[in-house]
């Protein structure tokens, strides 16, 4: 008899539906994710250990009211044969899973995103760290009482091993208070990724910037282009010899965008108010004196106060 191929397919997926599962099932059956079942493993690894193990019961993946709290085995996977040890060997077969030195960043990051997908790390995939083999036990640590990674104090630190440009910088005698634990690496980026650039919490450097110094948000009447355009075209985030976290000095600082009048070199005086070359309106006046030349090398914003923007009438120059 001719079966319909289309009747043939349905039975075999109804075939493959059965097994499928079973196969899953008969895979997973020996493993017990409750922590009572941690003794398969702790009758061995227990407090004699030299690095702790067992520290593991004072963290957030200790809490045994919470059913979803991982064993051993969630993480290291079954491991039957390192349990056994059938053969008698006298090194021990590895376990399914390891993350130590030389574990493969993929297999780590598949065992922990098997339960922490989402949420923060919404963006993991494809993100700088993911993409470079940074896995998540370069950051964590899961068996020791203190993550120093989610502590504000100790953060740093552990991107400092790898980022160390980043050290020499908070170092600088302008910087954000990183190094008094007052803020964090993480209020400004997302380690696990994001839809900003670089890793920031927010889609912009400037949304990122507004969420502690929302005063500079606007709307202003007046508003200075380059701000509104992006922060770090005056600011560098991670510190700086020219406080405040300005990329270089004034007059320097603004002359790399204007040069009209006496914005051009540091000590003309063309245009200031009182300014012996030129007047205001344009017209020549020998009977002054140029005494604010030498104020100009000093620094712009001594006038142009509201470089951010300003919200006065006649604020159009950014001086009141
Ligand atoms: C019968 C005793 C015994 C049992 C049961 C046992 N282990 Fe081990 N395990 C050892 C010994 C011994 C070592 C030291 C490795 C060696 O043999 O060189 C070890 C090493 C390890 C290592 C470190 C491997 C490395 O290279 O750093 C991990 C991880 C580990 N065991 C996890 C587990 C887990 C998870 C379980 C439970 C599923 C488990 N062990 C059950 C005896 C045991
Ligand atoms: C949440 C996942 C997770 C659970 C649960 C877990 N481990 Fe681990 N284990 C790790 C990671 C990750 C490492 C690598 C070192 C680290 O990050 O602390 C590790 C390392 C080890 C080591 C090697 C020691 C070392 O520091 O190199 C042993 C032994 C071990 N685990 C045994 C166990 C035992 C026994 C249990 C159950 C009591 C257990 N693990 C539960 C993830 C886990
Ligand atoms: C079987 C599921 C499971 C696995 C696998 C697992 N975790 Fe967890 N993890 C949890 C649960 C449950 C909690 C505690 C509840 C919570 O806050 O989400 C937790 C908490 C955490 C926390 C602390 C969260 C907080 O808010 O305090 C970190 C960090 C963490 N896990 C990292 C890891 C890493 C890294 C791995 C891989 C080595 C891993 N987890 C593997 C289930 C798991
Ligand atoms: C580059 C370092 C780094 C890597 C890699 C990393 N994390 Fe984190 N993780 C952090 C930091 C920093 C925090 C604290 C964030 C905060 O305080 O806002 C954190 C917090 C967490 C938390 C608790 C708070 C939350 O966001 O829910 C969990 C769970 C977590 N990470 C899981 C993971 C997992 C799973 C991976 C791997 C896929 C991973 N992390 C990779 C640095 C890292
Ligand atoms: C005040 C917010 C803020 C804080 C805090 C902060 N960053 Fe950044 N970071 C930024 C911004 C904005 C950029 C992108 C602009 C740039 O490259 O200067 C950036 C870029 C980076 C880059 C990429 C640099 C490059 O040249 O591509 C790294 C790496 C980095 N940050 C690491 C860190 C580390 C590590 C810490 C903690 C010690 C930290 N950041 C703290 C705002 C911050
Ligand atoms: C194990 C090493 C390692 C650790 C630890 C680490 N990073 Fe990274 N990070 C990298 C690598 C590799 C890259 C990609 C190459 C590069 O641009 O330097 C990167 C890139 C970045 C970037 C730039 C992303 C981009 O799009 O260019 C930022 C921001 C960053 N890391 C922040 C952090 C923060 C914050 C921490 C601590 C919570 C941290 N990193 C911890 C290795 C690490
Ligand atoms: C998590 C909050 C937070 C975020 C986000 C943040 N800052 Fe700050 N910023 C601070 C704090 C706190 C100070 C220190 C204020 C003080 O010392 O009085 C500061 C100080 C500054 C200073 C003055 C530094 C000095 O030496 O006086 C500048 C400039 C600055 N931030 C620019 C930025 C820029 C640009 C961004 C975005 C890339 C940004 N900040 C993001 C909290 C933040
Ligand atoms: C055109 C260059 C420029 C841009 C762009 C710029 N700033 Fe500034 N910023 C300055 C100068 C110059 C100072 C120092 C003089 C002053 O305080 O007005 C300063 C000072 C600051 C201070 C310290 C103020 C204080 O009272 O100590 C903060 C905070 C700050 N800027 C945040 C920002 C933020 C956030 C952005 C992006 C929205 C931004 N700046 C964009 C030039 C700029
Ligand atoms: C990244 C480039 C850039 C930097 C740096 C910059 N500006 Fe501007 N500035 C602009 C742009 C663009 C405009 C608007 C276009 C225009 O009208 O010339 C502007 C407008 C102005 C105006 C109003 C000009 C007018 O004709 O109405 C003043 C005043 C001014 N900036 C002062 C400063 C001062 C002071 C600094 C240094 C603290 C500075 N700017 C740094 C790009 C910059
Ligand atoms: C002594 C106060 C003072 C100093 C110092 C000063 N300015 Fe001005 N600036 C003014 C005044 C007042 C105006 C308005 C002139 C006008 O309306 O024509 C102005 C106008 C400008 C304009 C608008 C374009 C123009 O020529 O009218 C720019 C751009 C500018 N200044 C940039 C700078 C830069 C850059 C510096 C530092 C090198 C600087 N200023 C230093 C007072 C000052």
């Amino acid at each position: 008899m001719r079966i319909p191929s289309l009747l043939r397919g349905s039975v075999l997926w109804f075939v493959l539906s059965c097994l499928v599962p079973a196969a899953l099932a008969a895979a997973e059956a020996p493993v017990d994710r409750t922590l009572t079942g941690d003794k398969v493993c702790t009758r061995c690894h227990d407090e004699s250990e030299a690095k702790p193990v067992l520290s593991i019961y004072q963290t957030p993946h200790g809490v045994k009211a919470d059913g979803r709290t991982p064993g051993c085995q969630s993480c290291h996977g079954a491991s039957e044969a390192h349990v056994k040890n059938a053969a008698g060997a006298e090194t021990r077969p590895a376990v399914d899973v390891l993350f130590g030195k030389g574990a493969d960043a993929a297999r780590v990051s598949a065992a922990c995103v098997s339960c922490h997908q989402g949420g923060a790390r919404m963006h993991w995939p494809g993100s700088a760290h993911q993409t470079r083999d940074v896995t998540c036990t370069n950051c964590h640590k899961v068996h020791a009482a203190h993550d120093d990674v989610r502590d504000r104090k100790t953060q740093a630190e552990v991107c400092y091993t790898c980022h160390a440009a980043q050290r020499a910088q908070s170092h600088r005698i302008s910087a954000h208070p990183l190094k008094d634990g007052k803020m964090a690496c993480s209020d400004c980026h997302n380690p696990h990724g994001s839809i900003g650039p670089k890793l920031l919490i927010k889609a912009t450097v400037n949304e990122t910037c507004y969420t502690c110094h929302a005063d500079r948000r606007g709307p202003f009447l007046w508003e200075h282009q380059p701000v509104t355009d992006d922060c770090s075209n005056c600011h560098t985030p991670h510190g700086s010899n020219n406080a405040p976290l300005l990329k270089a000095r004034e007059p320097w600082l603004c002359q790399e965008c204007h040069s009209a009048n006496h914005a051009r070199t540091v000590y003309s005086g063309q245009n200031l108010p009182g300014s012996a070359q030129i007047t205001l309106n344009g017209a020549q006046d020998p009977g002054k004196q140029a005494p604010t030349a030498q104020l100009n090398g000093r620094s712009c914003s001594a006038c142009h106060a509201k470089v951010h923007g300003s919200n006065h009438p006649a604020g159009a120059k950014f001086n009141r």
